[in-house]
């Protein structure tokens, strides 16, 4: 079965999903993060060398406070956590987005984090982490204009590997498949300039209740997709005039 280098995921549902159950958004959180321990676990056993997960956009420092806290409260404690368990299974962490706006302490937890795990050679996971696609393009042109001003680069230099080099994810490779759950049928602000030729995969199942099987048919229905890159298929020459 053809399997995807690098995997997207966009976990949406969690609020719904405590709702439903007449729980808080809080509950839905916590049970979301067990479900991406799964998942990555999952991914990491099916040899799966790239996963990325949408973990906290730029816009959800909207959300109100109490809730942006909760959510930075599961990410340490699952970094504390689950460094140790990364390292144990050889995956190495990263993170992509604007660090800035984190907390002195979640920066030193996901840095500490990224250290532990720089040696291993298994699978990449990648969690974006206050990222949103158009502030990483807004700041890659602002690299870009900063190195024309100071002489550096001349604008008929511009190509897309440099735009690429100037991408923060520039390590990882454009992912193969972004999934997203909760039946919601957008990017969101992920990885915009990545997903160019990315196959785009929903699940109408709420995140907390997103299983391996789920998946696992996702993988399926990948590896059954032809991936053209905007040519067209082998044909016979027959049929190309
Ligand atoms: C979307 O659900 C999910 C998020 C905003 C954050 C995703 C976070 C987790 C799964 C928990 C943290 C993960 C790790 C790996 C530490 P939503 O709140 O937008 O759901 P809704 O659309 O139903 O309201």
């Amino acid at each position: 079965m053809k399997r995807p280098s690098h995997l997207a995921i966009i976990m949406d549902g969690n609020g719904r999903w405590a709702k439903r159950k007449n729980k808080s958004r809080h509950f839905g959180h916590i049970r979301g993060t067990q479900v991406a321990k799964s998942i990555i676990q999952e991914c990491a056993k099916l040899k799966i060398p790239y996963l990325t997960l949408y973990a906290f956009s730029s816009e959800n420092w909207l959300r109100p406070a109490a809730e942006v806290s909760i959510l930075m409260k599961i990410l340490n404690k699952y970094l504390k956590k689950e460094t140790t368990n990364l390292v144990k299974e050889n995956i190495r962490f990263n993170t992509i987005g604007d660090s800035s706006q984190l907390s002195e302490e979640i920066r030193s937890i996901v840095n500490d984090a990224k250290n532990r795990t720089a040696h291993c050679t298994g699978m990449t996971l990648t969690f974006a982490l206050s990222y949103g696609g158009r502030q990483e393009l807004t700041h890659a042109i602002q690299a870009i204009a900063e190195k024309i001003k100071s002489g550096d680069l001349k604008s008929d230099m511009i190509n897309e590997d440099l735009v690429r080099g100037y991408l923060p994810s520039n390590h990882l490779p454009d992912p193969d498949l972004i999934l997203r759950t909760s039946g919601e049928k957008r990017l969101s602000n992920f990885l915009l300039w990545q997903s160019a030729y990315s196959e785009l995969y929903f699940s109408e199942k709420l995140w907390p209740d997103f299983t391996e099987a789920d998946l696992q048919e996702a993988l399926i229905h990948y590896s059954s997709r032809e991936r053209r890159y905007g040519r067209i298929s082998d044909l016979p020459s027959t049929q190309l005039t």
